[in-house]
């Protein structure tokens, strides 16, 4: 096969040019990262998990008309997507305080918020992606008023789905961060949900015993990151989970 140009590589994902124009090949890595890539590990067969997670919620949202960049899974690590034009924030939906928010505002993680929070931070490694207002967004040019009603009205929708894809299974949760991109139809821009939706970016306990099923799990020590990611995989009945760990090659559908 000839090889391919790769356009970007992030921490946890590598953007190839995909057979189209207007497509891309998203790779999903082993690695994983946390506190601004100051911890970094390698975590065998996350990448996997990922690509099959990000998978199902992605043609999920579409279902019910949410437009995301998911074109089709290729194989076990990657999926051909559209490419967008990132818009340089990331957009975090909270239903229950945890992390910099409890940080923040001194609430005990797994408090229920009043209503779900829209929070915007912005995406910059140097500067530990800020958090940052509505005002700085328009004020700076990252997203016009109208990009930001879309995008808190597509991170709402969002939320619903997943909490009630996740709520299905017995798993809280308690929040998330999406990217949102912008593509060009004629002369119509329209806001889509890119990059990946996985664990991540959300924060997932269990809802019995409160047990984190997501990238916490790195974070804070608590254990195999893989089996907390196979068992969300399982519950969600998205893959049997002897398939990360095979040792030879295993086809998948
Ligand atoms: P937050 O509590 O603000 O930060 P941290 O994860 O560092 O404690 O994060 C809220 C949610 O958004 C959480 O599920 C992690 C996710 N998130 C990312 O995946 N990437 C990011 O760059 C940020 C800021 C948040």
């Amino acid at each position: 096969m000839a090889r391919r140009k790769k356009v970007y590589e992030g921490k946890a994902k590598i953007l190839y040019e995909g057979p189209e124009p207007g497509t891309f090949v998203q790779y999903f890595k082993d690695d994983a990262t946390a506190f601004n890539a100051q911890k970094k590990d390698v975590i065998d067969g996350k990448g996997v998990l990922n690509n099959r997670l990000s998978e199902f919620f992605m043609k999920g949202l579409a279902q019910i008309g949410v437009p995301t960049h998911f074109i089709k899974r290729i194989n076990m690590r990657e999926q051909l997507i559209r490419s967008v034009e990132i818009i340089p924030l990331e957009v975090i939906v909270r239903t229950y305080a945890a992390g910099t928010l409890s940080e923040r505002l001194g609430l005990e993680e797994g408090t229920a918020l009043p209503r779900p929070i829209v929070e915007f931070c912005l995406k910059d490694d140097a500067l530990g992606d800020p958090l940052v207002s509505e005002e700085h967004i328009i004020a700076f040019g990252w997203a016009s008023q109208q990009d930001l009603d879309d995008m808190i009205a597509l991170a709402l929708r969002v939320n619903d789905f997943l909490s009630g894809c996740m709520m299905a299974v017995g798993i809280r949760l308690v929040d998330f961060k999406i990217e949102i991109g912008r593509v060009w139809e004629g002369e119509f821009q329209r806001l889509i949900v890119a990059d990946e939706i996985s664990p991540d970016s959300c924060r997932l306990w269990d809802v019995e015993t409160g047990q984190k099923l997501d990238k916490d799990v790195f974070r804070r020590d608590l254990g195999s990151l893989t089996d907390a990611y196979t068992e969300v995989a399982r519950r969600l009945g998205v893959m049997p989970s002897n398939v990360t760990h095979a040792t030879k090659p295993t086809l998948i559908n």
